[in-house]
């Protein structure tokens, strides 16, 4: 018998008796940037297709996980966008019983094309990778000269009345300072939400270093000086962001400690590769093979117990800030964030 929440949905609990609401869903590992903090410049080695969970693997895996407690779903990359039909996809996930939420994190390039039909099919949330407004900035830090678009996308996304657009801004020291405020302001002027995620070790060309990480108090500080800032109670048990609210009143930021101030205490996710394998944290070194399990014709109730099993062991928390931190193989945008 599961044990039922205040809203009377079945309560998924960890082994560190942590509530988990939310499964990320990488759909591709191919991206079309080229982040510095994320993939190398070039000779990446991609999943072959067919190793990819198809959009009916994946609602099944959904289907079992719903009726287990999780309720939000966030599709990620690479950059999902590069997924050929993705709106289908998210028509069959927001379909499912239970699913209340389906997100989905992208750096923007499609967009334009896409936000429409994304909207129709259900996606009731977006957040964009946005990490400079400079120009040459931006290329500098995606490897790609793609500013117009992302800025194209952003708009039409807030055409097509996309309520909850967050930017996502990763932050490195000697890099990201120069385009704090100018980002803040972008927010602030078009009531979208910027966060500030610290640099994390997850880049494919493992130049990260903890001098390289720009901290989020140092940018709090910044932000401060010119808008003033005031935190917003509680916010980590939601998400991953520290909220904090200006004091005029008018929008709010966010910043992603990961590194100087993890989060796991509250962590209430699991995630999914492309390739179907259940990583229950980001930093996961171990993975649960999932996609075998479907493809050897595993009853729905093999699928969830391999997802408890999964769970009890789920890590206490990421070890960044240990000795014995041991970087995961696959990078970032083979993870999905
Ligand atoms: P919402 O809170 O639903 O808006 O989404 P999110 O912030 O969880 O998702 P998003 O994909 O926008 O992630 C923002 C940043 O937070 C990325 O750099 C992620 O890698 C990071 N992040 C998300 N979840 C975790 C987590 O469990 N642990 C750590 N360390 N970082 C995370
Ligand atoms: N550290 C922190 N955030 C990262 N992202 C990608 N790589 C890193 C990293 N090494 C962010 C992207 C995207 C989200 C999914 O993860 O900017 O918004
Ligand atoms: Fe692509 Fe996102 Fe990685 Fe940038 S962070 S290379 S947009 S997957």
């Amino acid at each position: 018998m599961s044990v039922l929440t205040e809203n009377n949905r079945p309560q998924l609990m960890d082994g560190m008796g942590r509530t988990i609401v939310n499964l990320r869903i990488s759909v591709t590992d191919r991206c079309n940037f080229r982040c510095t903090y994320c993939m190398p410049a070039d000779n990446v080695e991609f999943m072959d297709r067919d190793k990819l969970l198809t959009f009916e693997e994946i609602t099944r895996i959904v289907q079992v996980v719903s009726k287990m407690g999780i309720y939000r779903l966030r599709l990620t990359g690479g950059e999902p966008l590069l997924r050929k039909s993705l709106p289908v996809l998210v028509a069959m996930l927001a379909a499912v019983e239970g699913i209340e939420d389906v997100a989905m994190t992208t750096n923007a390039f499609f967009l334009k094309q896409q936000a429409q039909s994304l909207k129709d099919a259900g996606l009731k949330r977006l957040n964009i990778s946005l990490d400079a407004l400079d120009q040459d900035k931006f290329t500098e830090v995606n490897r790609r000269d793609c500013l117009t678009q992302v800025l194209e996308g952003i708009a039409e996304a807030r055409r097509v009345g996309f309520k909850s657009i967050k930017i996502n801004a990763v932050a490195v020291k000697n890099f990201s300072e120069s385009e704090i405020i100018k980002l803040v302001e972008m927010g602030r002027e078009q009531d979208l939400e910027v966060r500030f995620i610290e640099f994390m070790p997850l880049d494919a060309d493992k130049i990260w270093e903890r001098g390289k990480v720009l901290f989020g108090h140092e940018i709090v500080d910044i932000i401060n000086k010119k808008y003033p800032l005031e935190p917003i109670k509680d916010s980590l048990e939601i998400g991953p962001a520290s909220e904090y609210k200006f004091t005029d009143g008018k929008g709010k930021i966010g910043i992603i400690t990961a590194v100087s101030n993890p989060f796991c205490d509250y962590c209430n996710r699991i995630r999914m590769t492309a390739d179907g394998k259940l990583r229950t944290c980001l930093f996961s070194t171990n993975e649960h093979n999932l996609k075998e399990l479907i493809r050897g014709g595993a009853n729905d109730e093999e699928i969830e117990n391999k997802i408890r099993e999964a769970l009890v062991i789920k890590e206490p928390g990421h070890k960044i800030n240990l000795d014995d931190f041991e970087r995961p193989t696959r990078a970032m945008h083979a993870i999905g964030g």
